[in-house]
């Protein structure tokens, strides 16, 4: 599957001809200053949580493409009320079939556990995060949002085969690159791409030790550039 990196913990991923962006924070992260919003695609726009470094441009975004915007009810329906015209608002445990193409393919997109917080950037509640585990034709991948190292992450290796996944790794806020490490053994998947690292000074990593450690356990660990695509 073809992924592209946008900063922060912003990716789109091709599911067949539709594109998935996860947790839109451009426009504002100096680090992405090289990326033209107005070239950023996508068909389903994912939230995680309501903290501003995951929604910054997520109505901007879905207005762009026409796009539809998935998260839980609570933030679905304040994007709503931001100008977001498209939503379909879910909640942890429960998943939905969406359109991969216009012939009838579907992926699956089933929203899990993730232990961290949810606020609107206006105080608005925004919820309880969550991650998500994506199903297609493809291939399975997890994106986990921001999120502490949770026993739960175990369920997903246990019941789905997971091709790649999308960890935080940038300490502080989320777990860091150990606590990752642990959950990629719990996933049981053998490619992690990182995110959430380097955006501030509170989750500056070591790239070296942190690509050592996963090598080390025989996991690769993809820090990709902002704006690489790369296919996994
Ligand atoms: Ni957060
Ligand atoms: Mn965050």
């Amino acid at each position: 599957m073809e992924i592209t990196y946008y900063g922060h913990s912003c990716f789109s991923v091709k599911i067949g001809q539709k594109t998935i962006l996860f947790d839109p924070f451009i426009t504002p992260n100096e680090k992405a200053s090289g990326i033209n919003i107005s070239d950023v695609k996508a068909d389903y726009i994912l939230i995680s949580h309501g903290h501003y470094d995951h929604i910054a441009d997520a109505v901007l975004l879905a207005q762009q493409n026409d796009a539809t915007v998935v998260s839980n009810y609570e933030i679905v329906d304040w994007l709503s009320k931001q100008g977001a015209t498209k939503g379909h608002p879910m909640n942890i445990g429960g998943h939905w079939f969406f359109d991969a193409d216009d012939n009838g393919t579907k992926f699956k997109v089933k929203c899990v556990v993730a232990v961290h917080s949810s606020v609107m950037p206006d105080g608005t509640y925004g919820g309880n995060p969550m991650g998500f585990l994506i199903e297609s034709a493809d291939g399975n991948f997890y994106y986990a949002g921001d999120t502490a190292l949770t026993y739960d992450m175990k369920l997903i290796g246990d019941y789905k085969s997971i091709d790649f996944a999308f960890l935080p790794i940038g300490n502080n806020f989320t777990m860091g690159i150990d606590n990752a490490l642990i959950a990629s053994e719990f996933i049981k998947c053998q490619n992690i791409i990182g995110m959430h690292y380097d955006t501030f000074g509170y989750i500056t990593i070591d790239k070296v030790e942190a690509t050592a450690k996963f090598q080390m356990a025989g996991i690769d660990l993809h820090l990709l550039n902002i704006g690489e695509t790369k296919t996994i």
